[in-house]
């Protein structure tokens, strides 16, 4: 039985043209709630891992972002609806106090999803009060309520991937909702190559939309000329690697890369299984037979690179990524569309990359840093980027499970390159040889 009422259109399309702050604002909040709808009280209150957390968490913790950036401040006799929760909900802000650690997130058996889902009421309907005319809002909450939309929304991505690790370790191999149709689709043809002239660059955000600060300041940078394949790597070529003894072969692998094969025992992409010679994938809708034209998902850092140098090619640099995405259409497989997996590639035109946008975030080579000039905010929200940058690699494009509004061309995702649990795939590149 599921907890929340499900909506039969599900996943409901996100509105196209949102006219105003606060309509978008409410429909994020409403499709939290809509994502968890397939979901028991007990799979919203267990935790798979210490990367992942909780669906109840992360429903909760958005909702403390509101009242602790939003509400607190700007909302006269704003009452925090429950004072320990700052301690329960709060993620990473130092700034801000104590609190529970990550990978203990799943101990939270109370408060209940029923007081939660109350906490979220409370927060929607003092937010309704503050918004309720958003010509008159002082200057600078319309930021910072466009900061808590688009906070929300990528905690929906972490919804589902978190419910996928979820499942993923249940011996049940439970889905989150039943399989759609996975026969017909297009036929994976062979990779091409694109040439992009070098040059210099213009790089990071600089126009009136929004954006987050580690895509800021817009420089300029020198890209030498490069190649790009033309879609994604699929799962099909995974297995040449694989059956080529990739997983096998130290010379392929960066020396922390190596370490992870044998210290996991790494064998295969995260969630993939193989059952009497047949290879499985762990889905949102179960498991299922393995797609061999679909793009390979939930692959570290580590083998990114090593089926890179396996395949004789690198992977692109961000800013590589950066120009070909520049000219290429903001359209493809997010969350919007439906899918909850990554898609073969669609025939298109052959003079421009294909799948850059959706479907897998691609592990660049780049070191997640910051960009010449970057200042992080003033106050506990300079601690929501800045404070990550070492240590970890930047992923462009989004995913099958990214809301729309996550997809540009500047847009920097990050992860430490042994995490795997993302819907993380690669794309090849390399420099272009003249005889
Ligand atoms: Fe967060």
């Amino acid at each position: 039985m599921v907890y929340l009422a499900v909506d039969p259109a599900f996943p409901p399309p996100l509105q196209k043209s949102p006219s105003s702050l606060a309509t978008r604002l409410f429909e994020t909040r409403k499709l939290s709630i809509e994502l968890a709808g397939p979901l028991t009280a007990e799979d919203m209150t267990v935790q798979a891992m210490d990367d992942a957390s909780p669906t109840k968490w992360h429903l909760a913790h958005t909702t403390w972002f509101f009242e602790t950036f939003i509400l607190a401040p700007y909302l006269e006799n704003y009452e925090p609806f429950d004072e320990v929760f700052n301690y329960c909900f709060n993620s990473y802000y130092e700034f801000l106090g104590a609190r529970q650690p990550r990978p203990n997130r799943g101990l939270l058996t109370r408060p209940s999803i029923d007081r939660i889902l109350t906490y979220r009421e409370y927060v929607d309907r003092a937010l309704e009060r503050l918004v309720m005319d958003d010509t008159a809002l002082p200057p600078g909450l319309p930021r910072l309520i466009e900061i808590g939309i688009n906070h929300e929304q990528q905690h929906q991505e972490l919804m589902l991937t978190d419910i996928l690790a979820l499942f993923g370790a249940n011996p049940l191999r439970p889905a989150y909702r039943p399989a759609r149709d996975r026969v017909s689709h297009t036929k994976l043809e062979p990779l091409r190559w694109i040439e992009f002239a070098g040059g210099i660059h213009r790089v990071g955000h600089d126009n009136g939309d929004f954006a987050w600060d580690n895509e800021c300041p817009a420089h300029d940078i020198l890209i030498h000329p490069f190649r790009l394949a033309d879609r994604l790597i699929a799962n099909a070529e995974w297995l040449e690697f694989i059956a080529d003894g990739g997983y096998q072969s130290a010379t392929l692998w960066l020396s922390d890369g190596w370490t992870a094969v044998n210290r996991d025992s790494w064998r295969a992409p995260l969630y993939w299984e193989c059952r009497d010679s047949t290879w499985f994938e762990m889905s949102l809708e179960g498991l299922q037979l393995l797609d061999l034209d679909a793009p390979v998902a939930h692959v570290s850092y580590y083998e990114a690179d090593a089926f890179a140098r396996w395949a004789g090619k690198r992977l692109p640099t961000e800013f590589e990524w950066e120009a070909a995405a520049t000219t290429t259409p903001r359209t493809g497989n997010t969350l919007a569309m439906g899918a909850l997996r990554p898609l073969p590639a669609e025939a298109e035109p052959q003079n421009r990359p294909r799948q850059l946008f959706g479907d897998v975030w691609e592990w660049t080579q780049s070191a997640y840093l910051p960009y010449p000039g970057y200042r992080p905010p003033e106050g506990a929200l300079g601690e929501y980027n800045g404070k990550f940058m070492v240590g970890q690699h930047v992923l462009r494009g989004g995913s099958c499970v990214t809301p729309q509004g996550h997809v540009r061309p500047s847009y920097r995702n990050f992860f430490y390159p042994h995490q795997r649990w993302q819907f993380m795939g690669l794309r090849l590149a390399s420099e272009v040889v003249r005889c």
